[in-house]
């Protein structure tokens, strides 16, 4: 595996519109010395995204772009991206599907967290389908972004037991846990090839 350090490490945005937990669990992993990201940007859609306050606790930039205009949001984060020599997107709970074309200016430089285990539930309230279909094991995928919505080839999963007492709220907060932990493994198995 190739260790970067310092201004060698591969300069990262990730992207968030809530609670940004995924977010601090990847700006933790940043700051390890052996990590191959440095997290360089916050961006979010929604500025009252809760997640927004770790870009002021750990001093990162971070940007809101209105999304009413989605073309022109796009155009915007772009400029943004390339003018701060960002080299990989992180999505994290990010609620808006980017463009064909936005994906296409960062071919294979795009991850994303999904909570469920893909190709299952791909979409809003996995939690909820997979306990509604009598799931035994439920989890978390991280995945390269392509033009069709969670469905680009798989980094790597966590499993997850489902209990009779689970409730899609249990699930999440299990879920999440694993979550944590996936994305910064996940980073540094595509990083170590
Ligand atoms: C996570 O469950 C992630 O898998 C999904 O959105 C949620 C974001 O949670 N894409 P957080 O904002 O990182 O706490």
């Amino acid at each position: 595996m190739v260790l970067l350090t310092g201004s060698r490490k591969i300069k990262c945005a990730v992207f968030i519109s809530g609670t940004g937990s995924n977010l601090e669990s990847l700006i933790h992993f940043a700051k390890k010395k052996n990590s191959p990201i440095s997290i360089e940007l916050i961006i979010s859609d929604n500025p009252k995204a809760k997640g927004l306050k770790f870009g002021k606790i750990f001093k990162i930039p971070n940007k809101v772009f209105n999304y009413k205009n989605k073309i022109i949001a796009e155009k915007k984060i772009i400029s943004e991206i390339k003018n701060k020599n960002i080299k990989l997107i992180c999505l994290a709970g990010f609620m808006k599907i980017l463009s064909k074309d936005f994906i296409k200016s960062f071919k294979d430089k795009i991850l994303n967290i999904h909570p469920s285990l893909l190709p299952k539930y791909k979409g809003l309230n996995t939690h909820h389908r997979a306990i509604l279909n009598s799931e035994k094991y439920t989890g978390c995928t991280v995945h390269f972004v392509n033009y069709r919505l969670d469905s680009g080839k798989i980094i790597l999963q966590k499993k997850v037991k489902i209990s009779k007492y689970d409730t899609a709220k249990s699930l999440e907060k299990k879920v999440l846990i694993q979550e944590h932990k996936l994305y910064p493994k996940a980073i540094r198995k595509i990083f170590s090839l």
